[in-house]
């Protein structure tokens, strides 16, 4: 296929709830290498876009397609398998294993080989140090932002070709999300292709390459993180001066 078609690309997705409509003929692209930042208040369907994408809800209209492939109606596990790979919202570890097992558990979920899982293993805790200091912890015992980064870490076993992350500063003091985003950044700088949800607007656009702005469903603008940041409407609605 040729280089420069964008990773993935989707065209005017619609998804219901019943009668009720999340997304209304949304279209965006991600090209391969990318950081680019969905931004959007409480309710304008992020994390619905991003259940879409990853197989959990069908879409009641439009397409998706994945490194040249047609993914709209494939089954989630089927999507993950050709290298989507998502971080919902709320991180979601299991409080009670240690944050070993955590990783472990996200290892066999992809791939059982005891050498690939110890490799695997071995790169997330150079990427994330701090989960090796406390790997023998519960994941109950770890900080929101330790937690969001073990939910990242699993998220990265299966070596995905785009990482979808849902409100990964949700519910995180201040310091806690610069650190978050700088994760995030860093995983992008080393060649990882993220699709980041947030309503965190400065924030995901501080580190983003291009936004889209969702409301109510529909993408109402999408630009440069430098252009949609000067933006005077983008600025009143999400960044509050
Ligand atoms: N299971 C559901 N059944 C019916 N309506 C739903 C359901 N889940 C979400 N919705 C509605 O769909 C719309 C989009 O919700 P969604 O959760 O995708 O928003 P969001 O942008 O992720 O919000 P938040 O920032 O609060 O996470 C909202 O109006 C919501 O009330
Ligand atoms: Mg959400």
């Amino acid at each position: 296929m040729p280089s420069d078609s964008p990773l993935l690309r989707i065209r005017d997705l619609s998804t219901h709830y019943g009668p009720i409509q999340a997304l209304d003929k949304v279209s965006l692209e991600v090209d391969q290498g990318e950081l680019v930042a969905m931004v959007g208040a409480n309710g304008a369907g992020k994390t619905t876009l991003l259940h879409t994408l990853s197989g959990v809800l069908a879409p009641s209209g439009g397409e998706i397609m994945f490194d040249g492939r047609q993914i709209t109606r494939l089954a989630s596990h089927q999507i993950v398998g050709s290298g989507i790979c998502h971080v919902p919202e709320g991180r979601q570890v299991f409080p009670p294993l240690s944050v070993d097992d955590n990783l472990r558990l996200g290892a066999f979920a992809v791939r059982r080989d005891k050498a690939w899982v110890e490799s695997e293993l071995a790169s997330i805790y150079e990427l994330f140090p701090i989960l090796k200091e406390r790997s023998r912890q519960t994941a109950g015992t770890l900080s929101g932002g330790q937690q969001q980064m073990l939910a990242i870490g699993r998220a990265l076993l299966g070596r995905p070709r785009l990482l979808l992350l849902d409100e990964p500063s949700m519910g995180l003091a201040p310091l806690l999300v610069e650190e978050i985003f700088r994760v995030v950044q860093g995983l992008n700088e080393k060649g990882v292709t993220i699709l980041l949800v947030e309503q965190n607007a400065r924030a995901a656009l501080g580190i983003a390459n291009r936004g889209y702005v969702l409301e109510t469903g529909r993408i109402v603008l999408s630009a440069s993180s430098s252009a949609l940041l000067a933006d005077e409407a983008v600025r009143k609605a999400y960044l509050g001066y």
